[in-house]
């Protein structure tokens, strides 16, 4: 929105907003209205810059070290889109609270959210810090966007998570392209935003952790059949494919040559960086990630349940090279008109199929296997934080 004035000059001002924004989308329970937010910055491996054209000198501390305004507005662009993410998914899963299957994953649930929430917060504390009055509209802005609105800035981030299978497999790979994008962060020429990645990396995997142990728990009850678990694998692990961004970006390769955004596996990673193609690397090492997480829950299959797998990456795109191009999910096979709507029918959730997993979730009480050994998600949720270095 050009010209829009920012109502808040301070970060306390920030926080009345986000309290607000809070109550408004209706997830203030008392356990969240306890909890304490803070901004957490923790330590990074290096204070030279890792990659890129500035290899080698010290990383920047401010916007005014940063060397043009081209990548000053780069990397401002960067962190609203890494915070508009936050925010959406607390709203995408609000009305989960209500009816978790059991009272750990309530609150499992409960500090998902308030590290969402707390990422959000971390984002903000970076634009209004460092970004000026731009910044401050910026995150005043990340609280005025609504994923229920269709508002916020990608896809996957509008639509609704309002089941509990919905909710396993996104913070299995939703999640998961999450941490992919914090990692990449991580190793970010601008130090306050290298430093603000590792809390949330800890934090991010507790998310993934509960995803990937609730899907294990579901496949294990055996009571949802393997195919209607495989529909919501293809459905979500395709969206998360999307969230990588384009083919040959040329956003993507200018914040590798600037120092911004590293690959996934940058402090690892001798060869050159194909500055066409990021992307779509990081895309794949994603990909084989996932792809080895679904093989370990084929281990807990019922006998004759079919085995599950990652959709091929060129299945039910939206964006890139294969975007709205027809592909068979698991083969990865070029499928006709005729034959993809009759495939898209057999490999992606339909209104029926979500009625069917409903019926199930409300009518069996086993569908889930019990979550056994675990720690009380609230009672652990400070740990992670303990050691963060507040600058
Ligand atoms: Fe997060
Ligand atoms: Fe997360």
């Amino acid at each position: 929105m050009p010209g829009k004035v920012a109502k808040i000059g301070t970060f306390s001002e920030w926080v009345g907003l986000f309290n607000d924004w809070r109550k408004e989308i209706g997830v203030n329970t008392g356990e969240i209205e306890a909890f304490h937010f803070d901004t957490l910055y923790g330590a990074v491996e290096t204070e030279d810059i890792e990659f890129g054209h500035y290899k080698g000198r010290r990383k920047w501390e401010n916007l005014r070290q940063i060397p043009t305004q081209q990548m000053r507005d780069a990397l401002m662009n960067m962190i609203v889109y890494q915070g508009d993410t936050e925010f959406a998914s607390v709203e995408q899963q609000r009305h989960l609270l209500e009816n978790a299957p059991t009272d750990w994953d309530r609150r499992a649930i409960t500090r998902v959210m308030i590290e969402e929430m707390r990422h959000g917060w971390q984002m903000c504390a970076l634009l209004i810090d460092f970004f000026g009055y731009s910044g401050k509209v910026e995150a005043q802005k990340l609280l005025e966007r609504r994923a229920f609105e269709n508002k916020r800035l990608l896809g996957a981030f509008n639509v609704d998570v309002d089941n509990w299978m919905d909710f396993f497999t996104y913070t299995d790979f939703v999640d998961r392209d999450g941490k992919f994008q914090l990692q990449m962060l991580k190793y970010s020429a601008f130090a306050p935003l290298g430093r603000s990645m590792s809390y949330m990396l800890r934090e991010e995997a507790f998310h993934m952790g509960t995803g990937n142990d609730g899907l294990r728990r579901i496949v294990e009850a055996g009571v949802i059949p393997g195919w209607l678990i495989q529909k919501y694998l293809n459905k979500w692990i395709s969206s998360s494919y999307d969230l990588f961004g384009t083919d040959h970006s040329s956003s993507a390769h200018w914040a590798y040559v600037w120092g911004i955004k590293g690959r996934y596996d940058e402090p690892k990673n001798d060869k050159a960086a194909d500055l066409d193609d990021l992307n779509d690397y990081n895309r794949h090492l994603y990909r084989e990630e996932v792809a080895g997480l679904i093989e370990r829950f084929n281990h807990s299959l019922k006998p004759g349940e079919p085995r599950l797998y990652a959709p091929d990456i060129k299945f039910n795109r939206f964006i890139g090279r294969w975007a709205n191009r027809k592909f068979h999910a698991q083969s990865g096979e070029p499928l006709d008109d005729r034959a993809y709507s009759e495939h898209l029918k057999e490999y992606m959730p339909s209104a029926e199929d979500k009625k069917l997993l409903l019926d199930i979730i409300e009518t069996e009480k086993k569908w889930i296997a019990e979550k056994t050994g675990a720690r009380d998600p609230l009672e652990t949720i400070g740990e992670v934080r303990k050691s963060a270095i507040n600058l």
